[in-house]
């Protein structure tokens, strides 16, 4: 027990040592308490040799009992032995991948991520002597072309931004073990609720918890789950670099978290009723949904993600600046937001936002023309969905 509060002592000492300590046990609320606290106390050096043998909670940055809720949750999530909670999805990406590859490394990495992701690689990693080749995991030849004696890392997502194309992630994970290299995957846009990348052969998992996973677009936030092996190489690089995730955002996500599955399989069931809508409809040109017999990987899908197909989907308008803002205002469900994954539909516009770094030529070369629009499914009820999709549409191209 600490000492502290005496009322012998000052007001102005008080006033630091009342209320210090909770005075009456505070085991199993029913809800989870958040614990903004930067440091916990220790009562003399055996009980601080105690902390550190027991792994339990000194500073912050090391470890944080809302963070170890949240990273309790992730690695069952997605079926790992360990998980880190990080700062944000970039937090995330860029500490595993820096914790696992050192100069003189190649990565082999799809060509379709989040952009951001791609300027890791290309505007950090190759100043330190990592390089990386971008290609299309859906060719699985040119995987195997592009490999080297040095690629000591895979790098893709389940579902990729923005064309909602889907690797066999099997496959590459075996290719990467063959090549004594490891795979790790952002399943930022399906979530564990509806794919596990661990199960499919990836070593790490990394996701931006902002999206999907916490679902109210409150929090950002990120986790990296894998073997207990890597992990622990990645945390060591968190604790260095300072990349975890703070004690209120690991709560709110944690709280979003109990209704993932819910909401992931509602998003998933509106995305694909939209999917077909919208191919049906005459004033758009192109649908990309995995869960449509038109995508290229529909059956890759089928068999690695089961029932559920995500709630993300792109569209492909024509290239009409003036009919597509005549759109984005009709709608009244869906609007413009830089994110995804919450719980209203939003739409995004990747030449303005995650490619928007990319010149139009380069855009075109991996499919993404000036009317590609990037929607991500919310709750709402379906019918009512789809008919103010088609509605809005009716508006701006009839
Ligand atoms: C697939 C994917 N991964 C990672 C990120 C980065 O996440 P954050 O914004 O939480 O850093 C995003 C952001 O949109 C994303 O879409």
């Amino acid at each position: 027990m600490l000492n502290g509060f005496n009322k012998d002592f000052a007001f102005e000492t008080n006033i630091l040592e009342a209320g210090a300590y909770f005075n009456a046990p505070t085991t199993n609320p029913e809800a989870l308490p958040i614990h903004m606290s930067t440091a916990h106390n220790v009562e003399d050096l055996d009980d601080l040799q105690k902390r550190y043998d027991e792994k339990g909670f000194c500073y912050n940055r090391n470890r944080n009992p809302n963070r170890g809720a949240l990273i309790d949750m992730m690695t069952y999530i997605e079926a790992g032995e360990a998980s880190l909670g990080c700062s944000s999805g970039m937090a995330a990406i860029s500490t595993a991948i820096i914790a696992n590859t050192k100069a003189g490394d190649h990565v082999l990495s799809d060509k379709t991520l989040y952009g951001e992701t791609i300027e890791i690689f290309t505007k950090i990693l190759n100043r330190y002597g990592v390089e990386a080749t971008f290609v299309d995991f859906t060719n699985m030849d040119e995987v195997k072309a592009n490999m080297k004696p040095n690629t000591v890392m895979f790098y893709t997502e389940t579902v990729a931004n923005p064309l909602i194309t889907v690797p066999d992630l099997k496959a590459i994970s075996d290719l990467a073990h063959a090549n004594n290299a490891i795979l790790v995957v952002d399943n930022t846009f399906m979530t564990g609720a509806l794919a596990k990348p661990l199960t499919l052969g990836a070593d790490l998992v990394v996701n931006s918890l902002t999206k999907f996973a916490n679902g109210h677009s409150d929090a950002v936030c990120g986790s990296i789950t894998g073997s207990a092996e890597l992990v622990a190489k990645c945390h060591e690089m968190q604790v260095l670099l300072g990349t975890q995730a703070d004690p209120f955002s690991s709560w709110l996500v944690c709280r979003g978290l109990r209704t993932l599955d819910l909401r992931v399989k509602k998003q998933a069931e509106n995305a694909a009723a939209l999917a077909v809508a919208l191919e049906k409809s005459p004033y758009v040109l192109k649908v990309y949904h995995p869960s449509l017999e038109s995508h290229p990987q529909h059956e890759l899908a089928k068999a690695q993600f089961g029932n559920y197909f995500g709630g993300m989907l792109s569209m492909e308008l024509p290239e009409d600046r003036e009919k597509m803002n005549k759109f984005m205002r009709a709608m009244h469900l869906c609007h413009y937001a830089m994110t995804l994954g919450g719980y209203r539909t939003s739409m995004a516009y990747p030449p303005m936002s995650s490619h928007s770094d990319m010149t139009k030529e380069e855009r075109m070369a991996i499919g993404i023309s000036d009317g590609l629009l990037r929607i991500s499914c919310g709750i709402e009820n379906t019918e009512d969905l789809v008919n103010d999709f088609l509605q809005a549409l009716e508006v701006a191209y009839k």
